[in-house]
């Protein structure tokens, strides 16, 4: 059975940058998968070329047991990027019909998508609001609403969390829990390693190439260390080194 998210060999260059070098991962299907690594490191790139925005240099990308990209895969996957991607003077919900139209809802099931995610992500009060009225946190949710609207199997949230506050930081957590608990994959990227401490497995990059892959206690106990932002720093020194 293959696993839902197979990368082999990936790499991707922009002129003479390698933003990501020769790199082999798995996603296994209903786990939650964090990407961390510093600016630069290639986590968006990954992200958009897992997504099919991106073409890779080399290397093989295989989504739900198909080599990607394929059209199909569209409905599959919920993408939420880095920059947020709303409409400014559109209202909450007119954001939300139009990313709708977009997978192809309609009618009823329409309607009732878009009601269930704005409970889920607490926005109901403020469905009539314009977005450029919102905070930035508001609009963090409204976006990771919009990922979510036609129930996606595979969630790739590049940074969903940057700039939110700690409350809303924990509960988008209880969204993601809610997710993985039915079913979806959820790949995430971010700088905060107790975010990474909550996945299932953590892949650690640097200069797009893998520094450690594994569940947050088998790197632990291979550093030695006694949380991931010291297991990051030893690995990173330890690669600057080799360097
Ligand atoms: N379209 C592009 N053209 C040229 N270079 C690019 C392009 N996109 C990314 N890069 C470069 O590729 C490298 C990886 O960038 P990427 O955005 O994937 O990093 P990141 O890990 O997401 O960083 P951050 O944490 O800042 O979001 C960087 O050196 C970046 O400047
Ligand atoms: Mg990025």
């Amino acid at each position: 059975m293959p696993e839902l998210v197979e990368v082999e060999n990936l790499t991707k260059k922009f002129g003479h940058l390698v933003a990501l070098s020769g790199l082999s991962l798995c996603i296994s299907r209903g786990i939650t998968f964090g990407l961390v690594g510093p600016n630069g490191s290639g986590k968006t790139t990954l992200i958009r070329i897992l997504c099919g925005l991106l073409r890779p240099s080399s290397g093989k990308v295989s989504l739900f047991g198909r080599p990607a990209p394929f059209p199909e895969m569209r409905q599959l996957i919920g993408y939420m990027p880095q920059l947020e991607s709303l409409y400014l003077d559109l209202t909450v919900e007119e954001n939300l019909l139009f990313f709708a139209s977009l997978y192809g809802l309609k009618g009823k099931e329409r309607k009732q998508r878009i009601s269930n995610i704005l409970e889920l992500v607490e926005l109901e009060e403020r469905r009539k609001s314009k977005v450029e009225h919102l905070s930035g946190g508001l609009r963090q949710r409204l976006s990771l609403a919009c990922a979510l609207l036609h129930s996606p199997e595979l969630l790739l949230l590049d940074e969903p969390t940057v700039g939110v506050d700690p409350e809303l930081r924990y509960s988008f957590w209880g969204y993601f829990s809610q997710l993985a608990e039915n079913g979806s994959t959820i790949l995430i990227s971010t700088h905060y390693l107790d975010e990474a401490n909550r996945c299932q497995r953590v892949l650690m990059l640097r200069t797009g190439r893998i520094l450690a892959e594994g569940s947050p206690s088998e790197i632990l106990s291979n550093t030695g260390e006694e949380n991931l932002e010291l297991a990051f720093l030893k690995l990173s020194q330890e690669a600057k080194n080799v360097v």
